[in-house]
């Protein structure tokens, strides 16, 4: 049995001051998360020590970051190492964030590679895919998420399998207030199962997949309901605490 993820992707949102400020704002809801749901916020990398020690008072929330790089250290200006992010307590890392791919160079290629280096250094990527409206309209979506989470995964064994979550992202719903119907995304992370089950013996089953692309409160029971989302990636709606925690006390609820 899978249980929740409801992940928070601030983006470029939340200098320190406003990364204590959301946070006690969460707390104030909830600070303890229901003990099905699993959480997790990810502050820009230079609000993540703040975030870490704010998140002491919140238990069941884990820490995230929003990209790392490959290598260990060195001539790399503006990166940040698995190393630095171990030391202020991330958990888990976000790569491949559409984002990322569009503005600054992301390919399968270099995604692939900061996903072995996480799961090298004790960090649970969340493995961000999803197709352009362009490629929705061609009928290529299939196919391009397909072979974004098999180029993800390359040399990524079984016994690290269970420590990826997959996010599945239509670029066309990320912030534009339109979302995948919950058909469109069940489909979706149904083919990206299946790609798991031809990857890797048990995995398949364990491994959530997530769905990103404007999920908010009032659109999140219709898809975190369906049989194979396994949780968000949320971007605007994480940046309050109120629709954040609402979203969380949804899936609490679809789990008991
Ligand atoms: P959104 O962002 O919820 O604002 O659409 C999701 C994401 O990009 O991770």
């Amino acid at each position: 049995m899978r249980r929740f993820l409801i992940a928070g992707n601030w983006k470029m949102n939340c200098g320190p001051k406003e990364t204590s400020t959301l946070l006690q704002g969460i707390e104030e809801e909830m600070n303890t998360l229901p003990k099905e749901v699993d959480g997790l916020v990810c502050p820009p990398t230079i609000s993540l020590t703040t975030a870490a020690d704010e998140l002491q008072n919140i238990d069941g929330m884990a820490l995230g970051a929003q990209n790392m790089h490959y290598e260990d250290n060195g001539a790399f200006t503006g990166e940040v190492s698995t190393t630095m992010l171990n030391e202020v307590n991330c958990e888990y890392v976000i790569l491949g964030h559409s984002e990322r791919r569009q503005y600054f160079g992301e390919t399968d290629k270099t995604v692939n590679a900061k996903v072995n280096k996480a799961l090298n250094d004790s960090l649970k990527p969340v493995i961000c895919v999803g197709e352009s409206l362009e490629q929705r309209k061609a009928d290529e979506h299939v196919l391009r998420v397909k072979k974004q989470v098999q180029g993800a995964l390359i040399g990524v064994e079984d016994e690290d399998a269970d420590n990826i979550v997959i996010a599945y992202e239509p670029i066309w719903a990320i912030g534009t207030g339109e979302t995948a119907t919950p058909d469109q995304a069940q489909e979706m992370h149904k083919m990206i199962r299946e790609v798991l089950a031809e990857l890797y013996t048990e995995a398949a089953d364990s491994v959530r997949i997530l769905y990103g692309g404007s999920m908010k409160p009032h659109n999140a029971e219709e898809l975190l309901e369906q049989p194979d989302v396994d949780g968000g990636l949320i971007g605007g709606a994480s940046l309050k605490a109120d629709s954040f925690t609402k979203i969380i006390k949804i899936a609490e609820q679809l789990s008991s």
